[in-house]
């Protein structure tokens, strides 16, 4: 399960995060929504360790891991579905292409 603990995030005035305790658990789905500027960006980099919050902790459950891919919609136009999805975990692509040069 991934989860947060009391995230806190400002940038200057302004107060992103205050406090945000959340837990995603198995077998849901979950969008995040909000208007420009929201903070959902900056929330999704938090998650994946990224940017650090101010306060608070991300936790994932042990042998779980997070993968993200970036939000440039063209960025992977090149590449299957499948292997889009790879590439979010960087340290298990690597392994694939070095494997594959090896067949
Ligand atoms: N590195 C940064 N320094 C200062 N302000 C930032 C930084 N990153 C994002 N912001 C501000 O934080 C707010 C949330 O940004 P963002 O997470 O990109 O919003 P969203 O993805 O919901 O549109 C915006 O007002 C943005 O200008
Ligand atoms: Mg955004």
């Amino acid at each position: 399960m991934l989860s947060t603990q009391n995230i806190s995030l400002s940038y200057g005035k302004r107060v992103l995060f205050d406090e945000v305790s959340i837990n995603f658990t198995k077998g849901n789905c979950y969008g995040i929504i909000g208007a420009n500027g929201a903070g959902k960006s900056t929330f999704l980099k938090i998650l994946s360790g990224e940017i650090e919050p101010n306060k608070g902790i991300v936790s994932l459950s042990p042998n779980e891991r997070l993968s993200m891919l970036k939000q440039n919609q063209h960025e992977y136009n090149e590449f299957t579905v499948l292997n889009t999805v790879l590439i979010g975990n960087k340290k298990m692509w690597d392994i694939q292409q070095q494997k594959m040069r090896c067949i």
